[in-house]
């Protein structure tokens, strides 16, 4: 009467030993254990038997059930065990994302080492003034039109977030002796928001100061500057412009790398604008302690990021994006 059953839980089992394949473990299972399985026809035979015989039969078949499902289960969990352990540890792993260096970071590196390399140190000046740094003794007397309230951003005890890097010629003058070749690159503050405008930005600020300086130097530099930051072929002109801080003042265009500088719908003219520059005035070197007979000077004073933009081609819809921490936009630079 039992012997079938004996047999039949005797070959599930040697089936499932050493059995490691989650599918055919599977199928066992059915073929024993399922409704139409082996078991079940075994215990088909129950109906023919005495009350004893019953009694034996059910325990067996029981315990027949509860082995093969043992032993289902410890063939399962083998076969987990050794799947967490196969781990291959030169399998090249994940790697982490990397950053990169900010858009205006790479551009202040590359305008610094350009200047360097012709002599120039590179400075840092205080980003909050007072207001003889950042006007007065730059020549700008107190009705001057750039100390517009709408402009500046006053703050505590007559302070004011520096609105140029120009500021630093006076700190440079004031604790350096001439010949003075600085490079001053830094954050500055307008109180402007708009398409093209943004509430901080950087300026890189040259002073060069010596003896026999002409507006020669001056372009040369600038030339020098231009060649290597936007290449070889691009030209530097000087127009006639008024700041308080240099006399003579002007604007720097560059030739436009499309046409040239023949004019085409990209520059209008022919050029583009890049920033001021002049001959520092007497009264900003008597301001800085320089003897105004003996030595002159020359400055510069650009916009980092509308520098970078020219040479980068990149042309930003909203200028604001360059403030973004959205790392789908930085990762693009
Ligand atoms: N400070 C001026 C500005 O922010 C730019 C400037 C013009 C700087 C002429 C200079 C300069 O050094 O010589 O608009």
């Amino acid at each position: 009467m039992l012997d079938s059953l004996h047999r039949a839980r005797t070959e599930a089992i040697s089936k499932i030993l050493g059995n490691s394949d989650k599918n055919s473990l599977e199928q066992i299972r059915i073929e024993y254990l399922g409704r139409n399985g082996r078991i079940n026809q075994e215990a088909k035979i129950i109906t023919s038997l005495t009350k004893d015989e019953k009694v034996e039969f059910g325990r067996a078949l029981n315990e027949a059930k509860r082995a093969i499902e043992g032993a289902l289960d410890e063939a399962l969990s083998e076969r987990e065990a050794v799947e967490q352990q196969s781990f291959d540890p030169t399998i090249p792993g994940i790697l982490p994302p990397v950053g990169s260096t900010h858009l205006i970071s790479q551009a202040i590196e590359e305008i610094s080492s350009i200047f360097t390399q012709i002599g120039f140190t590179r400075r840092r000046y205080p980003e909050i003034e007072t207001d003889w740094y950042a006007f007065e003794g730059l020549n700008m007397p107190k009705d001057h039109p750039a100390r517009d309230e709408q402009e500046t951003f006053f703050v505590e005890g007559g302070l004011v977030l520096t609105p140029h890097t120009s500021s630093g010629q006076l700190r440079e003058m004031l604790s350096s002796k001439p010949p003075i070749r600085m490079i001053n690159i830094g954050k500055t503050y307008r109180r402007q928001s708009d398409l093209t405008h943004i509430p901080m930005f950087h300026q890189f600020e040259g002073l060069v100061i010596d003896e026999g300086l002409s507006i020669s130097n001056l372009l040369g530099t600038l030339d020098y500057f231009a060649k290597n930051f936007f290449g070889e072929k691009r030209e530097i002109r000087l127009r006639p412009y008024n700041f308080r801080f240099t006399e003579p003042s002007f604007e720097v265009d560059i030739s436009c790398d499309v046409c040239g500088g023949v004019g085409c719908k990209f520059c209008k003219q022919g050029w583009l604008e890049l920033g001021g520059a002049g001959m520092v005035h007497p009264n900003v070197l008597k301001a800085g302690g320089v003897d105004h007979k003996k030595y002159r000077g020359f400055a510069f004073g650009w916009g980092v990021e509308r520098t970078y933009m020219m040479k980068s081609g990149i042309k930003l819809g909203d200028i604001r994006t360059i403030l973004s921490t959205d790392i789908r936009h930085l990762s693009q630079f």
